[in-house]
Formats: structure tokens, sequence, C-alpha cells
């Protein structure tokens, strides 16, 4: 059998692993939630789930990969025994794996069009208080969400087949700090613009009366969302990564970098809600509503939406390869494919899988209604499916696993006891031992209607 691919470095590591963690989550998807949900609360609860949750699950999920050198299922079944239980939680993230990129594909069609349009002059022709409108011409657009959905995951499957560090690493290296410094610079334009002080005010005050419960439960799926936590990407990665390096120290500064772009985000878009009288409950269009218009009004914005816009479809497909990198890698590891064979047969099926998301926004196709599963679109609910039960569920079970099943022993060398993190290592178990079961548990419970 070939040797396990590794990372070239341990920058390697973080910039992959940051790579799959910032992406749409951060700049399309935390934005609108945050909007939706009302704001400062439902922030703060985020934070919290992140420092809470989040981060010590990350810690867990980077180690069983690099304990094991394996992917998910063979991670669970190698350290439980075949037939455990708990070779579910890896079955149930490779599931998740497919549902997540099957829908996130077509938002990052939706960025690479955005691309086009941009580059075509179209948002320049256009009136500022046309704009948001070109949003809703395209969700509903069967044709364009259909073919860009299928150029972003032949994109997507052109990278993962280059493996690990010739694929994975070198895009993130170089795309990941550009981004950074994008949102930088937009946040230095926002922050002079009339609405910004709304815009503070919306994103960390605390007004009581607007959080509703299930923004709870949105807030602890998204912080998972957004690490790309619970479904085995990180414990995919983990596996990668060498022996020597500190989990803890790239654990922590992939989080801190992760949050910082969220919170850029919504700096950089509500300031331009707020200015430009637009709806911060806008949905899922927001960052392609706001962004043309705020960037129409600087000096070679034409050229910076391009960027923009160019820079989200390469934080997506940051993201989007880990994605398929967990399904594929599942192929590849227990069933002894190629990786050529793995990762064209798990990109196809899911582009298939894509298909109904893609058609979400136009109402009718073939005289049928692609709506109303659950009162949801079929994108909302691959979202809604995934990212607020599948990642908790899998991450609770990550949680559970790593803190009560792993041999103490092997833990404490994992975790760095003799770094100067080793002071932490008890205060990590006992969250993961007992803050995040019971965390996790009662926002289920709390939603089912239990109490
Ligand atoms: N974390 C990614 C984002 O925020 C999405 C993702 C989820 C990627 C789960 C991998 C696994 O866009």
């Amino acid at each position: 059998m070939a040797t396990r691919g590794q990372w070239g470095s341990r920058l390697g590591f973080i910039l992959a692993a940051a790579g799959s963690a910032v992406g749409l989550g951060n700049i399309w998807k935390f934005p609108y939630i945050t909007g939706a949900n009302g704001g400062g609360w439902f922030v703060l609860i985020y934070l919290l789930c992140i420092l809470a949750v989040g981060l010590p699950i990350m810690i867990a999920e980077v180690m069983l990969g690099r304990m094991t050198q394996k992917s998910p299922v063979g991670a669970f079944r190698d350290l439980s025994g075949k037939g455990s239980l708990w070779v579910g939680i890896g079955w149930m993230g490779v599931v998740a794996a497919f549902i997540i990129l099957s829908y996130y594909s077509v938002v990052a069609g939706w960025a690479m069009n955005y691309i086009r349009l941009a580059a075509t002059g179209v948002f320049a022709d256009t009136p500022a208080d046309q704009v948001p409108g070109l949003f809703g011409a395209m969700y509903a657009d069967p044709g364009t969400n259909l073919l860009w959905h299928g150029l972003f995951m032949g994109l997507t499957v052109f990278i993962v087949l280059g493996g690990v560090q010739k694929g994975v690493e070198r895009w993130s290296r170089i795309l990941m700090p550009m981004l950074f410094v994008m949102m930088l610079g937009l946040l230095v334009q926002a922050a002079s613009m009339d609405g910004f002080g709304k815009a503070l005010d919306f994103v960390f005050g605390l007004h009581a009366d607007k959080l509703k419960p299930a923004g709870v439960l949105e807030a602890l799926g998204h912080s998972f969302f957004t690490l790309s936590l619970g479904m085995g990407a990180m414990l995919t990665y983990g596996s990668y990564l060498s022996k020597k390096d500190d989990i803890v120290t790239a654990s922590a500064a992939i989080t801190l970098l992760d949050t910082a772009i969220a919170l850029m985000a919504c700096m950089v878009l509500f300031p331009i809600t707020f200015t430009f009288g637009m709806e911060p409950s806008a949905g899922p269009g927001l960052v392609f509503m706001n962004i043309p218009v705020a960037l129409a009004q600087v000096p070679g914005g034409l050229f910076l939406s391009v960027v923009f816009f160019a820079l989200l479809t390469f934080a997506a497909l940051t993201s989007a390869i880990s994605l398929l990198e967990v399904a594929a890698a599942y192929f590849i590891d227990e069933k002894g494919w190629s990786r050529g064979k793995a990762v064209g047969v798990t990109g196809g099926a899911i582009l298939v899988l894509g298909i109904p998301s893609a058609l979400s926004g136009g109402t009718e196709l073939f005289g049928k209604s692609f709506e109303g599963v659950f009162g949801k679109n079929w994108f909302d609910l691959f979202d809604y499916i995934a990212s607020n039960w599948l990642l908790p569920l899998g991450g609770l079970g990550i949680a559970l696993f790593a803190a009560w099943r792993v041999g103490d022993a092997a833990r404490r060398v994992e975790f760095g006891e003799q770094t100067a993190w080793g002071r932490l290592y008890l205060g990590w178990l006992l969250v993961l031992r007992f803050v995040v079961p019971v965390a996790v548990v009662a926002v289920f419970l709390h939603l089912i209607g239990l109490y």
C-alpha cells in the first residue's frame, strides 16, 4: 500500500484546516442567520458555543484522526472494535459530507456566477436599488443554478484529485491570507459608513426580546458547521498531521481565525445593510445583495467586486475540498479504491444530490413543485438536517468517545501534556465529559419539545 499522505509542514495543516473552517459558513451563512435571529444575543450564544463546545471538540477530533491515521469510519473501528456502535458516528459523518457539499456547491456556484456578473459590468449598469433583485432572479433560474453548481463541483473534484499536499495545501497557502486582507480592507470601508454604529449595536448589543429558542439550536449547529466539526473533516485532516505537531495550539489558532472572519463579515455586511436601508433578515441572499451595492460606491469598486467574489469562491473551495475528502477517503481507506475512482464517483454522486437544491429557488420544474417538504425547500431542509442535527450529534459522539473511551495515557500524550497546555488537560476532559453532552442534549430535548 502507498504511504499515507502527510502535510508538508505544520503551517500546511493549520492553513488547510483553517481553509476548511473558513468558508461560506463565515461570510455567507453567519451574517444571514445573525440577521434572521436578531443579532446580539444570537452572536453571544454563538461565541459561547465556539469556546465551550467547538474548540474542545476540535481538539478531540484532530486527536482521534492523528491517533488512528484513518478517516472517520476506520478511526472509530480501530479504537472501538468492529461492529461497535461507535462506528456509526463515522458513518454519519460520511453521510453529512454528501449532504452538506450538495447544497454548499450550489451557493459556491452563486459566488462564481457573481464573479462573472461583476466582471461583465452588470453591477455597474444596474441602479443600486435594483442590485438586490439580481440575486432573486438568479436564485429562481434553474439553468443558472445547475450550470454553476456543476462547474464548482468540477473544480472541487479536480483539486481533490491532486491529493493532500499538491492539491489542498498549496491552494490554501496562497488564498487564505489574501482573503483575510480583502476582508480587512472592506472593514475599513464599512467603518466609514453612516450605518456602522447601528450595525455595531445590532451585532453586539444585547436586546433580549429578539432571540427565539430555535436560535439557540441554530447557534449551536452553526458553531459546528463553521468549524467543520462533527462529521470527520477535522478528523481526516488530523490523520495527515505529523506526531511532532501540537494539536491544541493548532486548534486554537484555527478557531480564532474562523471566529475573527465571521465577525468581520458581519461588520462588513451590516453597515451596508443599514446605510442603504436594506433588511438584516434578507436571508441567504444577504452577501450577494450587499457587497455589490457597497463596492459600487468606491473607486475601482468593479474590480474589487470581482476580487471579492473570487476570494469567496476560493474560500468555499477550500471548504468543499475537505467535504469531498471525507467522502472520498472513506472509499479509499475502507474499500481500497484508487483516489481517482473514489473522487470521481463521490463527486458525481454529490453533483446529482445537489440538483434538488439547485432547483430550490424555482418553484416549478417539469410542472412539479420542488418546494414544501416540512415547509422548507430542499436547500433549507438539507442545511437544517446537516447543520442543526447531524453535526451536533456527530460532535457529541466524538466528544463522548474521546473523553470516555480513549485510553488516558495515550490521550495525555496526544494533548501535549509536556507542553504549556498540559495544565489545561483536566479542564478540557471535564468539558468534553460533562459540559458538551449536557449542552447538546439540552438543546435537542428542547427542540423535540420535551420541556
Ligand atoms: N466550515 C465550512 C464553512 O464554514 C463548512 C464545512 C462544514 C466544511 C463541515 C467542512 C465540514 O463554510
